[in-house]
């Protein structure tokens, strides 16, 4: 079968390679691969600054995103043939830690989980795929062509979630939402947002293309001329930061009212220094009991979140996320990315 493979760390040196066919093991399903969505870190391992192969391998499987159809499953597993389903990214580390022995793999604290695509796993950028059903998630049929919006939206259930928690702290009564970005993570967080009844707005520096309209057609509200108009215009009691940008980041911080909660998702890259009053930061986050959050991965729970929200979101919606469907052989146009990018997509079969 064919995959898309990379040596971690090595620039350029991804290529779709004739592999071996996956052997499930006991409890494992044989998936035929559908779609996988690229993200920002897909691209970072392809450009050599992330990214683990196997233990005592060179070459890792790509992919994250995933998308397939069971082909077999284990007898009385509750998947069957033909079901449509995504595979998990993270697994617990092996000694486990409390987080992981509890199955919030998503909040491993000793650095020793693994990743499908990402870090000592095989990733899902294949033909076929084998996945264990305890790490497998069932999609609603009507998500056969959007599907693979799965993982990125698991993202934004988390950090919804860890918005929730900390607001339950004190009394809580959200009503308006900023997010910043209008990437995937940013409209799929935009989603997650409407859905809860809040008055979303949505920040972003494109003018034109699809983002606007996309951003309108969920009834939420864009910006396009900065921070400080969209904080002024929409006041927001949370903010979702999924942009990465180093001064997006920082102005977010600071733009809150008071006890505010700022979640950051975006994984910047590093080396981009900004000049910041990090005193009056401090200052604005004490005399307001504000806080920021980081957020990363999603366990089972927010797997189970992120299918409820893509079932009960408009498929047709869905699909304006996905700007380009790139078949396997032409991976190398997903290296870059088009302006009018949202999501991009390669199709495996
Ligand atoms: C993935 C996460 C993963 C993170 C760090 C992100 O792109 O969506 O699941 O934990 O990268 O590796």
């Amino acid at each position: 079968m064919r995959a898309l493979t990379v040596t971690p760390l090595q620039a350029n040196t991804a290529e779709v390679r004739d592999v071996p066919d996956p052997e499930p093991g006991v409890g494992d399903m044989l998936v035929e691969g559908i779609a996988l969505g690229v993200c920002g870190t897909d691209r970072e391992i392809i450009a050599g600054q992330y990214g683990w192969a196997p233990p005592g391998r060179d070459r890792l499987v790509l992919g994250h995103e995933s998308l397939g159809r069971v082909r077999t499953a284990p007898s009385g597993s509750s998947f069957h043939p033909g079901d449509l389903v995504v595979g998990v990214v993270r697994r617990p580390d092996p000694v486990p830690c409390g987080a992981c022995a509890h199955g919030e793999f998503d909040m491993c604290r000793n650095g020793q989980y693994t990743e499908r695509g990402i870090k000592q796993i095989n990733g899902y950028g294949s033909q076929l795929w084998t996945v264990e059903t305890d790490y497998a998630v069932k999609l609603d049929p009507q998500l056969e062509h959007v599907g693979m919006l799965m993982e990125p939206t698991t993202v934004v259930a988390k950090a919804w979630e860890q918005v929730e928690k900390v607001g339950a702290r004190s009394w809580f009564d959200p009503q308006r939402v900023l997010v910043t970005g209008a990437g995937p993570i940013g409209l799929l967080a935009a989603l997650l947002g409407v859905q809860r009844g809040l008055e979303v707005h949505v920040l972003d520096v494109a003018t034109d293309g699809p983002k606007p309209e996309v951003v309108k057609a969920l009834g939420a509200q864009y910006h396009c001329a900065g921070m400080a108009e969209a904080t002024a215009k929409s006041k927001p009691d949370i903010i979702i930061e999924a942009t990465g940008v180093s001064s997006v980041v920082f102005d977010a911080m600071a733009s809150t009212a008071g006890y505010g909660i700022v979640c950051l998702t975006g994984v910047s890259s590093v080396g981009h220094k900004i000049s910041v009053d990090l005193g009056a930061t401090n200052r604005d986050m004490v005399l307001e009991n504000d806080v920021v959050i980081g957020s990363v991965n999603a366990n089972l729970s927010h797997y189970a979140a992120a299918a409820y929200a893509l079932a009960k979101a408009d498929t047709d919606w869905l699909a304006r996320l996905i700007t380009r469907r790139v078949p396997l052989e032409h991976f190398s146009e997903i290296l870059h990315a088009q302006p009018d990018d949202i999501k991009v997509v390669l199709e495996l079969n």
